[in-house]
């Protein structure tokens, strides 16, 4: 059965960077994010008796090598969790309305809406919770984006990853000026993708376990925020959070550095904003070199007008592209199939 499904990226306001079971996609400590609403992976998936292999188009472009590699991984997954043979392959069409494989969590989106749309092609119907422990093997973060909303991903107990997925703290509705600006300072796909990065990371940074000791304390704090609309309690934990994430990163030997030049003078700019005019916005950052702006409905204006003005003035004449987010819905299912 053909099926098509729409899922929107993410953004974690507590990251997730390290598993302690790798094959399994079981991480460390638990994470929470923004599912945002203006980014998005569409997927078609139709499962085909008479095909040899998965035949698989990436941005409509055939994927090759280790991209066509992980989307027939998580086929067979999925598969197998829904015991259905092995044998049967599927025409897979996928895109994205951003670019891939740049820090904008397109892996996110990406298995989520594969995952959603592949069970329901093996004409299964799985509850949310079970599709988000799914999504979780193929990219960690895209367990999160099957929910709409504030998400927490629980790390969970078990050795087996059965109780690995996420939930909704707070549905899109309940905080509707809360806003992410994506800053794209590039689009170029990174050299290393997070799963090795964070394997590098667990392996090798000396602070892998001061990491871990701080987070269980800003995960209740960041859900306390999210309980009381605290924002500026929210904006400042999330920022502390991807900072001590770029250090591990940093520690790494040898060493990840995901940023350019660009995301320095940025970041800059962003934190002058708030030190000088006093406005209320925080920024966080994940595999890439793009800038996240944690802010209110009412500031959005301002800030995109202050970022125009001082990039105007850059040397290398380069203007800053960026997308405005609000909290946007889970991952569904929708009429109009990509072939
Ligand atoms: O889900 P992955 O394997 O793409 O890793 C996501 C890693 C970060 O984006 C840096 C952090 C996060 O929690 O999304």
């Amino acid at each position: 059965m053909k099926v098509t499904s729409k899922a929107n990226t993410n953004i974690a306001l507590i990251k997730y960077w390290g598993n302690i079971n790798e094959e399994l996609t079981i991480p460390y400590n638990s994470s929470i994010s923004m599912t945002l609403d203006k980014l998005f992976t569409i997927t078609t998936v139709d499962f085909q008796e008479k095909l040899s292999s998965d035949v698989i188009k990436i941005n409509n472009l055939p994927a090759l090598g280790e991209e066509y590699q992980r989307v027939v991984d998580h086929l067979d997954i999925i598969k197998r969790y829904l015991n259905v043979e092995i044998e049967i392959n599927a025409r897979v069409d996928s895109v994205n309305n951003f670019p891939k494989r740049a820090g904008i969590a397109s892996s996110a989106s990406a298995f989520a809406a594969l995952t959603l749309a592949a069970t329901k092609s093996l004409n299964k119907n799985l509850d949310s919770q079970q599709l988000s422990f799914l999504a979780r093997r193929g990219s960690g973060s895209a367990s999160r984006s099957i929910f709409g909303g504030l998400v927490e991903w629980t790390k969970g107990t078990n050795i087996d990853g059965i109780d690995s997925y996420s939930k909704v703290l707070a549905p899109k509705e309940y905080w509707p000026e809360l806003t992410m600006i994506i800053l794209i300072l590039s689009s170029k796909e990174k050299l290393i993708g997070s799963r090795v990065g964070m394997q590098r990371s667990v392996m090798t940074s000396p602070y892998y376990e001061a990491w871990l000791k701080s987070i269980e304390k800003e995960l209740i704090e960041v859900r306390n925020s999210i309980a009381t609309k605290d924002f500026n309690s929210l904006g400042r934990i999330m920022e502390i959070n991807s900072f001590k994430m770029h250090s591990l990163m940093h520690t790494s030997s040898p060493p990840l550095i995901y940023w350019n030049p660009e995301t320095i003078a940025v970041l800059k700019q962003i934190f002058s904003f708030r030190e000088k005019y006093g406005i209320n916005c925080y920024i966080t950052m994940d595999a890439g070199p793009q800038i996240k702006i944690l802010c209110l409905q009412n500031d959005i204006q301002l800030i995109i007008d202050k970022l125009n003005n001082s990039f105007n003035n850059l040397e290398s004449g380069q203007r800053l592209t960026h997308v405005v987010c609000h909290l946007g819905e889970g991952a569904k299912i929708i009429n109009t199939h990509l072939f």
